[in-house]
């Protein structure tokens, strides 16, 4: 049986919010019983509600009933009490309101409870699945409360921020025709046109642009996006996006505004002042001290290019690299050869794998005593002069990758990042924000034998790079921009094309016939013939950016219901199937897959 609130049932304040300045007090508080403690004439229990814990306590002083009640209290139990707050005989130092206890003199229990699947408490060692399965339950935990209030503060300050620079905040549809951003698109079928489907935004993107057009100037919103892509630590099926664009602006008018709200938010959320103007590093730059396009700079171990040396050397894997195009690069771990066992340098080699090297040459100096996995195919002076243009000293560990040149930056940009993890290099605390520029335009895929846009296909190749669009694609630079911080990829965004003649060339680039062009994005080449202003603007991924300021590798940590690596939500167990009913309306039949 559970009881009713009644009007005299006003809580005081939050569980969390008592101190010793309260002794004395009657008061009223609710929240959930964390654990009761049963001690034979005294009874504790914890309380728990968002802000934390306060002690209730019953003694040989309180009414029988009342004492009963509270003995037979579990895990999980909803409660009411009403008492007098005094100073605990015994201080708890670990809580905030340890010094205080409420002595009850009146309770109800408003819901009693199942005994959890888990135990609700911060950092409990629960199998993942079980946490999202009762996601609910998960969630009263300390620690994801934390998560996603601060989620709602950084929100907040988003808003705020943006609203005082003159950004309107306006929703775009979530059924539309389908915005290419690289990844599949989710689809929706349509009842009342059999056959035909919307698709889920996988961002704002085009109707952002229609907004400049439209003269708002300055547009905002904190936005969902759909992407069937396959899902990683920082990457969920649905996320949000912080989304701006804004009119008659170059990169620098786009990167300015970003950088102030970065500030701001650093500097409430985490009372860092960042020093601004934050760093700016090209692509290829990027790409060659750090084999990344999303560089962490907490820490050093940049690449070495040593395909000078390699190129003619007796050793055909790293010589053959070279030969056909690739290159030969490594990185130095400073000071690992005593902490970089044989086995650990096998699982490393394991590890590049999964970024498509065919292997990992190493070379280890521990103490004098050289080892290493290729220094007998090569001549002493070849030996010799890796050593000195890597560096390699005596108590270090190199890593070496021959192969194509995306697959060496891949594998050992991948690599240092783990190595970093192992060897404690990555002080928490600590942020590096940079942002990246000057990225190809287009990616080709040999797969496909086309290009694909590298950002979207309304990013604005460098001016400077339009001649190459007709003859060398592969070569065109654009005006995009990420921002990154400590490594992942916050946010990115670029100044569009805004000119009808450039984005045909640009659908020409990615072999898109005018047909096709008109058929996919006809409203948009129409749309630009009516006056379009320059314009720009970029998306944060809030869901990575909360993450980020939190310090958590995980985005499902700062998102209330996320889905699994493979796209369902354990908790209603989404997707599931539908009735024929349904299924009849819109026209579909659906195919068994044997
Ligand atoms: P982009 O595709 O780079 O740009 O996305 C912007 C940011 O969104 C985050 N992000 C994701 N977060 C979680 N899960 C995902 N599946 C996911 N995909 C992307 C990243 C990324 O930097 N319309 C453009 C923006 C623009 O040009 O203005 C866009 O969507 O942090
Ligand atoms: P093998 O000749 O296959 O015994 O290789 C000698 C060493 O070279 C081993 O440590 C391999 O892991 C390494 N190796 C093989 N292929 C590559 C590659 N593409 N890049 C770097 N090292 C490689």
């Amino acid at each position: 049986m559970s009881d009713l609130l009644t009007e005299k049932d006003k809580r005081t304040k939050y569980c969390g919010e008592f101190r010793e300045s309260d002794a004395g007090k009657c008061v009223c508080v609710m929240g959930w019983v964390q654990r009761q403690r049963d001690l034979g004439s005294l009874i504790f229990i914890d309380l728990r509600d968002r802000t934390g814990i306060v002690q209730l306590a019953f003694d040989e002083t309180v009414d029988k009933e009342i004492f009963d009640l509270a003995f037979g209290i579990r895990a999980e139990y909803v409660l009411c009490a009403h008492g007098t707050v005094r100073i605990r005989s015994s201080i708890n130092p670990n809580i905030p309101t340890g010094k205080v206890e409420i002595l009850v003199d009146e309770l109800k229990i408003l819901s009693t409870a199942h005994t959890p699947p888990f135990e609700v408490v911060e950092n409990s060692p629960v199998k993942p699945e079980l946490r999202l399965k009762y996601r609910y339950l998960d969630l009263r935990r300390p620690d994801l409360q934390r998560n996603i209030i601060a989620r709602s503060e950084i929100t907040s300050i988003a808003r705020e921020y943006f609203k005082a620079q003159g950004f309107v905040d306006i929703e775009t549809p979530c059924l539309i025709k389908p915005t290419p951003e690289g990844a599949r698109d989710y689809l929706v079928p349509s009842r009342v046109h059999p056959g035909k489907f919307y698709a889920l935004p996988q961002s704002p993107q085009l109707y952002k642009q229609l907004l400049m057009l439209s003269g708002f100037d300055r547009y905002f919103q904190i936005a969902r996006c759909f992407r069937d892509e396959d899902l990683r630590a920082d990457r969920q099926p649905e996320f949000t996006q912080i989304d701006l664009e804004m009119s008659f602006v170059t990169q620098d008018d786009v990167i300015e505004v970003v950088e102030g709200f970065l500030a701001e938010l650093f500097y409430k959320f985490k009372g860092i002042q960042l020093s601004l103007p934050l760093p700016r590093m090209t692509y290829a730059e990027a790409m060659e001290r750090f084999g990344s396009d999303k560089p962490d700079l907490r820490f050093g171990m940049e690449l070495c290019n040593i395909s000078d040396i390699a190129a003619g050397c007796g050793f055909r894997v790293f010589a053959q690299a070279v030969q056909s195009g690739g290159s030969v690069r490594g990185i130095v771990a400073k000071g690992a050869a005593a902490s970089l066992s044989r086995k650990d340098i096998d699982a490393l080699t394991e590890f590049v794998k999964l970024y498509k090297a065919k292997g990992l040459a190493w070379y280890k100096n521990s103490g004098g005593e050289i080892s290493s996995s290729y220094a007998k195919f090569l001549t002493e002076e070849e030996n010799t002069a890796i050593v000195e243009k890597m560096g390699i000293e005596d108590g270090d560990v190199a890593f070496i990758v021959a192969d194509s040149d995306m697959v060496v930056f891949e594998s050992l940009g991948a690599l240092r990042c783990e190595l970093a993890k192992r060897l404690g290099l990555i002080e928490r605390g600590e942020y590096k924000l940079l942002w990246v520029t000057d990225f190809p335009l287009l990616e080709y895929s040999e797969e496909d034998g086309r290009y694909y846009a590298k950002h979207h296909p309304f990013t604005m190749p460098k001016p400077e790079d339009l001649p190459l669009l007709e003859t060398d694609p592969g070569k065109v630079r654009s005006v995009a921009y990420d921002i990154v911080v400590n490594g992942s990829e916050i946010g990115g965004g670029s100044i569009r094309i805004h000119s009808h003649e450039i984005q045909n060339r640009m659908f020409r680039a990615l072999g898109l016939s005018e047909e096709e062009a008109e058929e996919k994005f006809g409203f948009l080449l129409e749309a630009f013939k009516y006056g379009t202003p320059p314009h720009g603007g970029l998306a944060f991924g809030l869901d990575r950016l909360v993450a980020t300021m939190l310090e958590l590798d995980d985005i499902r940590d700062v998102i209330a219901f996320p889905k699994v690596q493979n796209a369902s939500e354990l908790m209603t167990g989404c997707p599931s199937p539908t009735d024929d009913q349904a299924l009849a309306e819109l026209g579909i039949t659906v195919v068994d897959e044997e």
